[in-house]
């Protein structure tokens, strides 16, 4: 099959080290060092205003505020010696990248060993749709495997519907919904709400008060 320069994302790939077939032509995947993260903040606004176009069902953060949150972000895990960053190349510029959080075992889900979440996973949209995002989670999983972690779980904003086909075509299914709601909007507030002969004080809550599934986590194994 493959014929690797080396373990773990410090080598580069690219279509000679890997399935050809498969491979985008002319792509190289590496680690992406803490002092790159800069280096995606045209990815991290092209990933924003995608589920901006899309009309995500929750208000998005303006990118001015959201990149210096993200960078911290990235920078934090980056910096926890277990979470891994990767770009994907083209002539030397950077055209996609995924962020994978490496974290302790949830107290929930039964995940073994690790929580891992893939963080992000971006695309420039000129390079989308030929195998790149692919490529990338291909690296991501390698390099998940190569530590004996089989799982991990991505959320995606209700809204982003070819990014679940992509996941869902992985073998990714629905595992949790994330719900999302203004107090402030319920009818309840407005007046009534609460059963008759709810004495415990508990508000009853219309389905449709509650915006549809926002961001739902899809779990697979690679
Ligand atoms: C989702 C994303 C990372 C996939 O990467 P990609 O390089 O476009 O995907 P690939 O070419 O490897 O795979 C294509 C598959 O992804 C899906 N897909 C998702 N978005 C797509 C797009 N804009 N164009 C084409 N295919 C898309 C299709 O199901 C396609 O499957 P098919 O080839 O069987 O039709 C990329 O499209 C992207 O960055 N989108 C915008 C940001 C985003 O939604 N990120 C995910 C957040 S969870």
């Amino acid at each position: 099959m493959t014929d690797l320069p080396a373990a773990g994302p410090n080598a580069t790939r690219t279509a000679s080290t890997n399935d050809a077939a498969r491979w985008p032509s002319g792509v190289a995947i590496r680690l992406l060092r803490a002092d790159e993260i800069e280096l995606v903040q045209g990815l991290w606004r092209e990933l924003l205003v995608h589920l901006d176009e899309l009309g995500s069902a929750v208000p998005l953060v303006p990118h001015e505020q959201s990149w210096p949150r993200r960078r911290a972000a990235y920078e934090e895990l980056l910096a926890d010696g277990r979470s891994f960053a990767l770009g994907a190349w083209r002539d030397e510029g950077l055209i996609g990248y995924a962020m994978v959080h490496v974290a302790e075992p949830d107290p929930v889900w039964a995940t073994g060993a690790t929580f891992v979440e893939l963080s992000t996973l971006s695309v420039t949209r000129r390079e989308r749709g030929a195998g790149v995002g692919t490529a990338l989670l291909d690296e991501v999983e390698r390099e998940l495997t190569g530590r004996g972690i089989d799982q991990y779980v991505i959320g995606v904003d209700s809204v982003n519907e070819g990014a679940k086909r992509f996941y869902e075509g992985r073998g990714f299914r629905v595992g949790f919904h994330l719900l999302h709601g203004h107090i402030s909007e319920r009818p309840a507030a407005a007046g009534g709400g609460r059963a008759a002969g709810d004495t415990a004080g508990r508000a009853e809550v219309p389905q449709r008060d509650i915006a549809e599934t926002p961001d739902t986590a899809m779990h697979g194994e690679p």
